[in-house]
C-alpha cells in the first residue's frame, strides 16, 4: 500500500509557516546536520520567513551544512542567474551555516554520504514533474550528473533571463537516488501550474520515469505541501 502524505493549505504562506515550524523545531532539537535546498520561485517566501525566524529567535544554524540540489552547467557562480547567486541573495547572505555546497561533479554523492547523508530535504517541482533538474526520462537509480534540459524547462526558466537564448542548455543535478536517500523530504508545490504533476503523482502507483516526482512514492518520510485541491 502506498501512503501519500499530501497536505493542502489555504495558501502558500500557511504552507510555508507549517514548514517553518517543522524545520526550526528540528533544528532547535539538533536533529539536522545536513539539509538539501532548492531554488526557483517557490522557496523564496519560505527563505525569507526562515531567515527572519533564525535571526529573531537566534536559532543556531552554525553546525548545519547545506547541499543545494542543482546548478546550471558552466555558469559562473557570480552570474546573477546562477543558483549560487540566488542562494546568496535569498538565504546565505542572511544566515550563516557551517558550509554551503553545490553539485560540481559526480563526487557530490560520496561527499553527501561522507557527511552523514541528508537529514532533511526541501524540494520544488517543475511543471512536468521534474525534481531538482531530473528531467522526464531520469532513472530512479540516477546519481549526481550533468543533464540536458528539456525545451519546456528552458522555456519555463527563461522568465528569469533577458532572452531564452541566454538560458543554459545543461545543468548539474542531484540524482533521483541521491534525493531518495534523504531521511525526510518536504515538497513545496504551489499554484495551478503544478496541479497536473501533482494529480499524476496522486494517480501513480509505481515509479514512472516520465514523472520524476514519482520516485518519491515509496519514500518512508515524504510530505507534499500545496495550495491546490487535488
Ligand atoms: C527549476 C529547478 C527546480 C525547481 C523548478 C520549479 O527547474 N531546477 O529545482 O523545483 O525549477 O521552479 P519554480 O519554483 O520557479 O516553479
Amino acid at each position: 500500500m502506498i501512503k501519500r502524505n499530501i497536505k493542502v493549505f489555504d495558501n502558500q504562506t500557511r504552507a510555508n509557516e507549517f514548514l517553518l515550524d517543522l524545520l526550526t523545531n528540528k533544528i532547535k532539537h539538533k536533529l539536522i546536520k545536513n539539509i538539501g535546498l532548492p531554488t526557483g520561485s517557490t522557496p523564496i517566501e519560505f527563505y525569507k520567513l526562515f531567515a527572519n525566524k533564525v535571526n529573531t529567535e537566534k536559532i543556531d544554524v552554525s553546525e548545519i551544512t547545506t547541499f543545494n540540489l542543482d546548478e546550471y552547467y558552466r555558469l559562473d557562480p557570480k552570474d546573477e542567474q546562477s543558483y549560487h547567486f540566488f542562494m546568496f541573495k535569498h538565504l546565505f547572505s542572511k544566515i550563516k551555516f557551517k558550509d554551503n555546497y553545490f553539485p560540481k561533479s559526480a563526487k557530490y554523492d560520496s561527499q553527501i554520504k561522507a557527511a552523514g547523508g541528508l537529514d532533511f530535504l526541501i524540494l520544488g517541482v517543475g511543471n512536468d514533474g521534474h525534481i531538482a533538474f531530473n528531467e522526464p526520462g531520469s532513472l530512479k537509480s540516477s546519481q549526481t550528473r550533468i543533464i540536458n534540459l528539456k525545451p519546456e524547462t528552458i522555456q519555463a526558466n527563461s522568465r528569469f533571463f533577458k532572452s531564452i537564448d541566454e538560458v543554459p542548455k545543461k545543468a548539474i543535478t542531484m540524482g533521483l537516488d541521491t534525493i531518495f536517500k534523504a531521511k525526510q523530504i518536504v515538497v513545496l508545490a504551489f499554484g495551478p501550474a503544478k496541479k497536473k504533476a501533482l494529480q499524476s503523482f496522486v494517480n501513480s502507483t509505481k515509479f514512472n520515469s516520465q514523472l520524476p516526482i514519482s520516485a518519491l512514492l515509496n519514500h518512508p518520510n515524504t510530505m507534499i505541501l500545496t495550495d491546490q485541491k487535488l
